[in-house]
């Protein structure tokens, strides 16, 4: 995830550049860069660091130009540095632009343009888009709007982009696939962001652009014009200039009262993020660009462990299971904390899987350094680019989910779980999975971000549960296999945001002890989906029922009883057994949101928890 802001008209664009980039840093700030057209000419200035930096280099400097583009980065190709932030430009020097998004098949357009002769000065996917457009525009004579359009039917992937040419230096062009763009429409005047906080201060009057847009905006005589036309059939349109109503703090949420809700709503396009580019159905396996170096050690493994602290570990919970059965290899889930501290067994052969949303959890990375001095291969799941634990790892693969700013964590925990199953799929193939089963189980993480959608249409449904057990002082999770590590992570969320006592167990487990605790005011949440362990849930669930507990059954969709049997009852599409529990996590974030809402508290900021705990 970046922010990119633009604008074009008769004010100094930098000051709108610059405070637009601030408000978009939730976006990501790792680097931050800005592009300035004067007479003709750009000025380009991009650093590793805040946009606080640039800030005061382009004050300082006393940059001008009435057009302009700028970025603030959130590492995904290439590591946060000066030469892979953005603006890029061109070799020519001609086209300057910024990028929102992955473009997949930058690497093919990249060797084309090397044997043409273009030179590289960045690592990022960003450049060979800038080059490709200045290519074709050098070759074809089109204008820099008809370049950018055949360009972009070339390349696969997300992006919005600002474009900028030194040859029609009264021109920006703006385009769209899979991530956002607003144009905001002011007198002779448009500002450009990735979404409207950057606007509402100079315009309410939007135009959003939709996927497979793109937007020109032109000077004619003077005057400035707007025109949007579709990406491939080129059939134009008339802008729909709708009036934002929204206030500033609202905007920045993305309309939801909190940063959790609006993370928790994220989760489909989080995971088509995290899935986007790595699943090579006809081979029945996954392609992690950040392992391929390792294929060998990762074929010699004969244990692994994860490791993780928090959701982190309870995702790990899910892993042990689907690694043990994809792919064989003995896997177990240690605290960091603990592993740090605790003699290795045959580390040569044994693989270490940290896990990790911030990459910086003093814990986890601990545990890694631990296994490196022991000789073990380590290996990374982590969101944030360029962190701690990303950069000590010898490799790894990153959720690319973008910021998660509540302390809850909801899209990284559904984007580790999933790339944990992806793992093992991998992991597997090395160790005789079949083609046949990879691709079975691939096509079903393929359908997930559309299962997700499903869940959350049941939104309203978990707030009136939410509002009926509000008041309990206590609360069990509950399940077995792949979903007893997600009732873990089920009353974690549910005590860190509503500060009710909630524990999380393995179902089995309650008789041996916890059922003591049941009575009519405790209840319990169990995960009872339509998989091995249905008929075995449906007892624990007779069990509760019987010592007059309540429950709240989580089921697949189409199961006929439960309603019969339980007090509440709460429903998830149907899934492989070992993609259950990403669909279970969904429901019981919202009901830990809205039972904390409800008893008013501060959901995206805990009492007593940081975001990530850098100390030991
Ligand atoms: C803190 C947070 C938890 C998080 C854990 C691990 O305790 O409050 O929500 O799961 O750290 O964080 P990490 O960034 O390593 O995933």
């Amino acid at each position: 995830m970046c922010g990119i802001v633009g604008y074009i008209g008769k004010r100094e664009a930098w000051p709108i550049l610059i405070k637009g980039l601030e408000r978009l840093e939730y976006r990501g700030y790792d680097s931050a860069g800005i592009a300035l057209m004067e007479s003709g000419a750009f000025s380009v200035y991009k650093k590793k660091g805040r946009v606080a930096e640039l800030s005061k280099f382009v004050k300082n400097n006393k940059l001008s130009g009435g057009v302009g583009i700028a970025h603030t980065r959130w590492a995904t190709h290439g590591v946060p540095s000066d030469r892979n932030a953005h603006p890029h430009v061109s070799n020519s020097g001609d086209i300057v632009i910024v990028h929102n998004g992955i473009i997949e098949n930058y690497l093919a357009i990249k060797k084309i343009l090397i044997n043409k002769g273009y030179k590289f000065k960045s690592d990022t996917d960003t450049e060979v888009l800038a080059n490709l457009i200045e290519d074709i525009k050098k070759n074809t004579k089109v204008s820099v709007e008809e370049a950018v359009r055949l360009a972009l039917a070339e390349v696969t992937g997300a992006y919005a982009i600002l474009v900028l040419s030194k040859d029609e230096p009264g021109t920006m062009v703006v385009a769209k696939v899979g991530s956002p763009a607003v144009i905001g429409v002011g007198k002779n005047e448009f500002f450009i962001a990735s979404d409207a906080t950057p606007i509402v201060e100079h315009t309410k009057k939007v135009v959003y652009l939709e996927d497979g847009e793109m937007a020109t905006i032109e000077t004619k005589k003077d005057k400035l014009t707007l025109k949007i036309k579709t990406i491939l059939s080129k059939k134009t349109k008339s802008p729909y200039i709708q009036t934002l109503k929204t206030k500033m703090e609202e905007l920045e949420k993305g309309g939801f009262p909190h940063f959790m809700l609006k993370e928790i709503f994220e989760q489909p396009e989080s995971l088509r993020n995290t899935i986007r580019g790595r699943i090579i159905l006809e081979k029945g396996n996954v392609k992690f660009g950040g392992l391929e170096k390792f294929s060998k050690e990762l074929q010699n493994l004969k244990h692994l462990v994860i490791t993780g602290m928090g959701t982190a570990r309870f995702t790990g919970l899910i892993g042990e299971y689907a690694f043990e059965e994809l792919s064989g290899i003995p896997t177990k889930v240690e605290y960091g904390s603990e592993f740090t501290y605790r003699k290795s067994a045959d580390a040569q052969h044994t693989g270490l899987i940290a896990i990790s949303q911030s990459g910086e959890t003093a814990d986890t990375l601990n545990a890694i350094k631990k296994a490196k001095q022991d000789k073990m291969l380590t290996l990374g799941i982590v969101n944030v680019i360029g962190s701690s634990i990303a950069r000590i790892v010898d490799a790894g693969i990153y959720n690319h989910v973008g910021p998660e700013t509540a302390v809850a964590s909801t899209k990284a925990s559904t984007s580790q779980a999933v790339l944990l199953v992806m793992l093992a799929v991998y992991l597997g193939r090395m160790r005789g999975l079949s083609k046949k089963s990879g691709e079975e189980i691939l096509k079903e993480i393929q359908k997930l971000p559309e299962l997700v959608e499903e869940v959350l249409k049941n939104a309203k449904s978990i707030q009136k549960i939410a509002e009926k057990y509000k008041k309990s002082p206590n609360f069990f999770f509950l399940g077995r296999k792949y979903c007893a590590g997600a009732a873990m992570e089920g009353a974690l969320k549910l005590k860190e945001c509503s500060y009710i006592h909630a524990e999380g167990c393995n179902a089995a487990e309650l008789k041996h002890g916890p059922i003591s605790l049941i009575d009519k005011n405790f209840p319990t949440l169990v995960i009872a989906p339509a998989d091995s362990m249905y008929e075995k849930n449906k007892t624990h669930i007779e069990e509760i029922k019987a010592r007059g507990g309540k429950v709240i059954a989580l089921v697949s969709s189409g199961n006929p009883e439960m309603k019969e049997i339980a007090d509440d009852v709460i429903y998830i599409p149907k899934t492989l057994e070992m993609l259950t529990p990403i669909l279970a996590f969904i429901p019981m974030q919202l009901l830990a949101y809205y039972i904390s809402v409800e008893r008013g508290n501060d959901v995206d900021k805990p009492r007593n928890l940081a975001k990530s705990v850098t100390v030991e």
